[in-house]
């Protein structure tokens, strides 16, 4: 979805070295401002990474809001659409124009509905496209491979980021379709039909357009997707003690608008003049809201955290130390054991399942969320983005019979998995010329397919980040993944071709400067943040999370669909 952390979304299929990436950091179509001067004044330039700051704003005076919620495990389909509306973030200012989800234009929300799912019980979703809007909210770079509907219009399309579903249901980034009914190449259907056969969890689902997803997100196209169980560990806060917090960066004109950069920062670059790989903004919102308070009693709660920001990563600290920080569960569902945290470390696409035990705190205090993360890009660390949130500590009757649990499974033993996976080594790169392109193996989204895992197989996957500056976001489809070992890089020296990522640490023209440092894995992930100057190793396996097999066949159309188009020949072979 962006792209100082370009979010590489590689998909689980034999594209995964190129067609994976790129749809979730590319960007989109010309907003002819110019050629209309009468009706609306030309838009002041807002450059990438040079925004002017967003109006002030008073923190922490509205409440946070509980985002609404639709129960989808009933067997009736629920049909959600994408409208345009107006909402506000923030009293001292006004409305803001989004694009959000929701069951009517008057109840749509950014972010979307809370959709509630339940393990093993089939949920039917359609998702309609009600956008009549010509362009888009936001400048579209023409420059980049992205949607193309021949009547206009905006394309979307919707993905649930971490689901174990059917490639027909999976949100193929050329599955899009307008509200005029123009439709991608790999469209097959607006009804989803989604198992929940994984883990309980909390997933996501947000816009996938190619070309647009980074825009469609920042406009408001998430929301979250809870997959619950009757089997699920005792004792867990639940109700008005369990909270959502979809949390999220933006920066805003004195009218409220979304300010989003109409150039890029790098203007010698002719080829995407209007992509700004890396938005981040320096107002911090959280469920829809710019800075909130939340009052909470001196208890035990449950946070399920999401951080929905282009490109931001937030490490996240009570100003207070009194309050204890436990993680249960991460992307793929709950840990084997929780863990004790000093913060949150949450890069773009993280969920993370907390217990917050604030039992310690006395009543009247105030203690403060903030964000501590650097950058490594100065101009995006303004201090307003360190702040996130307030809590009240108010007088209250706590959650009733709630702990936190010591264990919540054993950890999986894969010692003879690791030493029989198949290795393969993926590097993260930008290329300038003749295009500013994002790559993946020196490949980019509309190369052929070069990497075929086989279904019903374990990889490991050595993804090597050369990029000096962001940490780069890798969200694979379908299968979850665990972090093994991480390891630093001469990133210098390997882009140069110096020195050789193939020879591990310690041999002569090695490009690593240090042995591997194994990981604290804790869970299954579907989505990790490859640091700059670091390669990180993984363990993929290419089978559902039961172990067993897939209930649909996980290499059908259009998973192949781009490998179709480079290679007739060889099309819908191999979709993982
Ligand atoms: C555009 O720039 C002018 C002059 O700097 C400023 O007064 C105006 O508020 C800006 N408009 C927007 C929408 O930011
Ligand atoms: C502003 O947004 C709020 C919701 O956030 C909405 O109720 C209200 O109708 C909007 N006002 C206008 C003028 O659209
Ligand atoms: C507390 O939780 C335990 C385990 O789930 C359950 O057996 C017990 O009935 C609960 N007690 C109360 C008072 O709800
Ligand atoms: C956290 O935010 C509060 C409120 O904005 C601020 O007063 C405090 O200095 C911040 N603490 C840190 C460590 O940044
Ligand atoms: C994990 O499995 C291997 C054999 O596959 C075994 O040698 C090892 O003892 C096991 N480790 C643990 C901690 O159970
Ligand atoms: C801008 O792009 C040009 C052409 O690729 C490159 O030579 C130059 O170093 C870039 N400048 C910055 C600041 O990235």
């Amino acid at each position: 979805m962006e792209a100082k952390c370009r979010r590489h979304d590689s998909r689980s299929h034999p594209g995964l070295g190129h067609q994976s990436s790129l749809h979730i950091a590319i960007l989109i179509g010309l907003l002819n401002v110019a050629l209309d001067v009468r009706a609306e004044p030309v838009l002041n330039e807002s450059v990438c990474l040079h925004m002017s700051v967003s109006p002030a704003l008073t923190p922490y005076i509205q409440e946070l809001p509980r985002l609404p919620s639709i129960d989808i495990s009933t067997g009736v389909q629920v049909t959600l659409g994408v409208y345009k509306v107006s909402r506000s973030v923030h009293p001292e200012l006004p409305n803001t124009t989004f694009y959000c989800y929701g069951t009517s234009g008057e109840t749509a929300s950014c972010p979307g509905p809370n959709l509630e799912a339940k393990k093993d019980v089939t949920s039917y979703v359609r998702f309609e496209n009600h956008l009549t809007d010509e362009s888009h909210l936001f400048v579209v770079d023409p420059t980049l491979r992205q949607a193309k509907p021949p009547r206009g219009g905006i394309p979307l399309i919707t993905h649930l980021h971490g689901a174990e579903t059917e490639p027909k249901y999976d949100g193929h980034a050329e599955a899009w379709y307008t509200a005029a009914g123009d439709t991608g190449p790999a469209f097959v259907t607006r009804d989803r039909e989604f198992l929940n056969q994984q883990p309980e969890t909390l997933l996501w689902y947000h816009d996938h357009t190619l070309g647009y997803t980074r825009l469609n997100i920042v406009a408001g196209l998430l929301g979250l997707y809870f997959i619950r169980s009757a089997h699920e560990p005792p004792n867990l806060p639940s109700g008005e003690f369990e909270i959502p917090l979809v949390i999220q960066d933006k920066q805003f004109l004195p009218d409220g608008s979304i300010n989003f950069p109409t150039k890029s920062f790098n203007l010698s670059v002719s080829s995407a003049p209007n992509w700004c790989p890396s938005y981040m903004g320096d107002v911090i919102l959280v469920n829809g809201k710019a800075w909130p308070f939340l009052n909470v009693v001196r208890g035990l709660y449950r946070f399920r955290i999401l951080n929905a920001a282009s490109a931001r990563t937030f490490r996240l600290m009570f100003s207070d130390s009194r309050v204890k920080i436990v993680q249960i569960g991460t992307d793929g569902g709950y840990v084997w054991t929780p863990v004790e945290l000093a913060d949150i470390y949450c890069p773009p696409a993280y969920r993370l399942d907390l217990l917050v035990d604030f039992s310690a705190i006395p009543v009247g205090s105030t203690i403060f969320l903030n964000n501590s993360y650097m950058e490594s890009l100065a101009t995006n660390n303004p201090t307003t983005a360190r702040l996130v949130m307030k809590l009240n500590v108010v007088e209250g009757l706590p959650a009733q019979n709630v702990s936190i649990p010591t264990s919540l499974g054993p950890a999986p033993n894969l010692t003879e998995v690791i030493s029989q996976a198949a290795y393969r080594q993926l590097t993260l790169s930008t290329q300038s010329e003749p295009y500013l392109r994002e790559m993946l193996n020196l490949r980019v989204w509309s190369d052929p397919a070069t990497e075929m895992p086989q279904l019903y197989s374990h990889e490991i996957w050595d993804i090597v980040n050369l990029n000096g500056l962001g940490s780069h976001i890798i969200h694979l489809h379908l299968v979850n993944f665990l972090l093994l070992e991480w390891q630093p890089v001469d990133v210098l020296k390997a882009s140069r071709g110096l020195c050789s990522l193939s020879k591990p640490f310690g041999e002569p023209d090695s490009c690593f400067t240090e042995a591997p440092t194994p990981a604290e894995s804790i869970g299954w992930k579907d989505t990790i943040a490859v640091t700059p100057l670091h390669s990180l190793k993984v363990l993929v396996p290419f089978f559902p999370r039961s172990g067993g097999s897939y209930n649909f066949d996980a290499t059908a159309f259009p998973g192949s669909f781009e490998f179709a188009l480079e290679n007739p020949k060889n099309a819908f072979v191999l979709y993982l």
